[in-house]
């Protein structure tokens, strides 16, 4: 199977939010994804770009037909004091039937060639503790577990923590 990798455009939207709600469910956490299209659509594709998106496609059985999206990498970029810019990926997934056929390896070099273009010095991600599979694949290509080795703990405020700190709003 022959398959292409390109810069995601406004008319991938259905597809990122299709392969986001697999992964999503691959990772048994399909109730939390809250995102539309049309926040996808505003928040990669407006002013300010909110995240990047690689996709990877695969042409049909006839050559009329369009190609078929079959995996992704959403990242952005972010900054950390002590060493500079990062690169963030955030999603990364190719569909069951195309795994094993090293799109999410090429997937991954074209990330690095961005970082190294772009002088940042690493690639930040999370992983469910769970995904073993996953876990190794990074552990095979040099990633290292921040969680075990320096004992970083991950930590979120939600909307309403965030609504109580903020400003209140005027009546
Ligand atoms: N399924 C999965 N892996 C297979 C399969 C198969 N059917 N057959 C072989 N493999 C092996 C390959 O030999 C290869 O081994 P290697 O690590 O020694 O090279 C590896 O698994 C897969 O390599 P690729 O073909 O380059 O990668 P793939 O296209 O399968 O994509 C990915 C990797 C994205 C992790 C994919 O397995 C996937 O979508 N997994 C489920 C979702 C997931 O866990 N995503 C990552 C979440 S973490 C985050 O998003 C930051």
């Amino acid at each position: 199977m022959e398959y292409k990798l390109r810069k995601a455009e406004p008319k991938d939207v259905p597809d990122i939010l299709r392969l986001v709600k697999e992964l999503a469910k691959y990772e048994d956490m399909e109730h939390q994804v809250a995102l539309t299209e049309k926040d996808l659509l505003e928040d990669g594709f407006g002013e300010t770009p909110f995240y990047h998106c690689i996709i990877a496609e695969i042409q049909g059985e006839k050559s009329s037909e369009d190609p078929n999206v079959v995996g992704f990498a959403m990242y952005y970029f972010t900054y950390d004091p002590w060493v500079g810019k990062q690169l963030y990926l955030e999603e990364f997934y190719v569909m069951d039937k195309c795994r094993g056929l090293g799109i999410g390896s090429e997937i991954l070099r074209h990330l690095s060639d961005l970082a190294m273009k772009t002088r940042c010095t690493g690639m930040m991600f999370v992983v469910a503790e769970n995904n073993e599979p996953s876990v190794q694949f990074y552990k095979r290509r040099g990633a290292e577990d921040l969680s075990e080795e320096e004992g970083w703990r991950l930590f979120r405020f939600d909307k309403t923590s965030l609504a109580k700190m903020a400003t209140p709003a005027e009546e």
